[in-house]
């Protein structure tokens, strides 16, 4: 591997454009094929930005000092998966600690349907409004076209979960099925392939990782 390089100069970044930085460590990172790269991260003024690479020797877009604006609050780290090529989902946690999701269509940030649309304080926000009450950031996972899973963890310390299933949501877009559990950590998730889904966890209890699948 070669060595770390500076992507942005974040915090003199932040004085100098007023745009984006990261607080709170929160950077996520996902592709949706070679040689494409996307990263997500939060302001100090809790605006989601976002920034990608079109392939190695592209350069980042946009350009030098650059992000841009997510038109979303977040109150956790934005997470992003992808299911193929020119595909972002990206969600996050929002008003009233509910998930939010917006996707990128493949031409643009989708608008999102009426009835779902939550339009935020800043101008141009439409995410749509995925419901739940969570405590911890979400992990959001593909494992293949037309499907993404999330967990996060609710203010019971249980994992909720929420999957995109290609013509609607999983329990519903309201709705969240309820895992059970009660954890100190929010949730890690991963998937190898169609059909599998592993969520991992810290025990609240016990302080053991705890596994499903
Ligand atoms: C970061 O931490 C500050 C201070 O604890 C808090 O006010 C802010 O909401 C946090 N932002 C995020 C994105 O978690
Ligand atoms: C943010 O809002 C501006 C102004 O409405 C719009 O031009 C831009 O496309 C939006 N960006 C995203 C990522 O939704
Ligand atoms: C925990 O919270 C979830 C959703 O926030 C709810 O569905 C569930 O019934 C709660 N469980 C308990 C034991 O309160
Ligand atoms: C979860 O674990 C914590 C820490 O051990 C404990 O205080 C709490 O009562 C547990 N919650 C439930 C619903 O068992």
């Amino acid at each position: 591997m070669a060595s770390f390089k500076v992507l942005a100069a974040l915090a003199i970044v932040t004085k100098a454009a007023g745009a984006a930085s990261t607080s709170n460590g929160s950077l996520a990172i996902t592709s949706w094929g070679a040689p494409r790269l996307d990263v997500f991260g939060v302001a100090p003024d809790n605006t989601i930005w976002h920034k990608y690479e079109a392939g190695t020797g592209f350069g980042w877009e946009p350009g030098n000092g650059l992000f841009e604006n997510m038109n979303a609050t977040a109150f956790e780290n934005p997470v992003a998966t992808s299911w193929g090529n020119n595909r972002l989902d990206h969600v996050h946690i929002g008003r009233k600690s509910a998930a939010f999701h917006k996707y990128w269509d493949g031409f643009q940030w989708a608008r999102i349907p009426f009835v779902r649309r939550y339009a935020g304080s800043t101008p141009g926000e439409y995410s749509e409004r995925l419901e739940g009450e969570f405590s911890s950031g979400l992990a959001v996972n593909s494992w293949g076209v037309d499907r993404f899973d999330i967990v996060g963890r609710s203010t019971n310390m249980t994992f909720l979960h929420k999957a995109w299933t290609g013509t609607d949501y999983y329990p519903a877009v309201d709705k969240w099925e309820d895992l059970g559990g009660n954890f100190s950590s929010g949730p890690a998730t991963v998937s190898w392939g169609p059909g599998r889904l592993d969520i991992l966890g810290v025990s609240a209890e016990s302080g053991s990782m705890l596994h499903k699948f």
